[in-house]
């Protein structure tokens, strides 16, 4: 090759490498064979020619779990709640800080019924808005089941009392357990 054409196609070379920078950080500048760079993305609620149901947003495929959820398969009877007590462990082994949230945790999900120090006697009976009398927490039978009972009954519920699933995460119910167990059981 002749020196005047290497300089030229040199001089192109940087042109088109300067060219491909940008000052205006907004702006992607230019690329070269994009291929898969830039993919169609769809608003989750839009429709979509790439499912049959026209749907963007699909359902989850059965039996997925997110992240961080341990599947709970207990039914709400006896049996399965001392199977709970038998199978399910507390993370947790009384440390301060957890035993603090949970103490938080209580005071809004659990005092209302079952009141400051667990005995049952919380506002919403002692108002007379609450019917049924809330189980006390301080009964030889609670001190005596595993964590993992108290677990089922927060999760699923017992007797007269709801399910807390929905409002309390699994991690929490620990927290709230450790509390009971720390500062109502001693
Ligand atoms: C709306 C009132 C209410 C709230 C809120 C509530 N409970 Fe209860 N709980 C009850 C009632 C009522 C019972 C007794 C049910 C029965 O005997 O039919 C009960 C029973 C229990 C039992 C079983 C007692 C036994 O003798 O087997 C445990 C454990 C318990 N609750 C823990 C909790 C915890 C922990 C929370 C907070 C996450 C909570 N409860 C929130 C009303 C409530």
């Amino acid at each position: 090759m002749k020196k005047p054409i290497k300089i030229f196609s040199l001089g192109v070379a940087l042109i088109a490498l300067m060219a491909s920078c940008d000052k205006n950080r907004n702006h992607p500048g230019y690329s070269y064979f994009p291929d898969m760079e830039n993919s169609q993305a769809y608003e989750t609620y839009a429709e979509s020619p790439v499912w049959e149901d026209g749907k963007t947003n699909q359902l989850p495929p059965e039996g997925t779990v997110p992240r961080e959820m341990i599947p709970f398969d207990f039914e709400k009877t006896d049996v399965n709640r001392t199977w709970a007590g038998q199978e399910l462990e507390n993370p947790y082994h009384g440390e301060a800080e957890i035993v603090e949230r949970g103490k938080e945790l209580y005071g809004i999900y659990c005092i209302n019924c079952h009141g400051d120090n667990g005995d049952g006697k919380g506002f919403l009976y002692t108002s007379g808005k609450y019917p049924y009398p809330p189980a006390t927490l301080l009964s030889d039978k609670i001190k005596d089941n595993p964590d993992g009972e108290i677990f089922h009954v927060i999760t699923v519920g017992f007797g007269m009392m709801g399910s807390h699933a929905a409002q309390v995460i699994p991690d929490d119910r620990w927290k709230i357990i450790s509390y009971i167990r720390q500062e109502l059981h001693q």
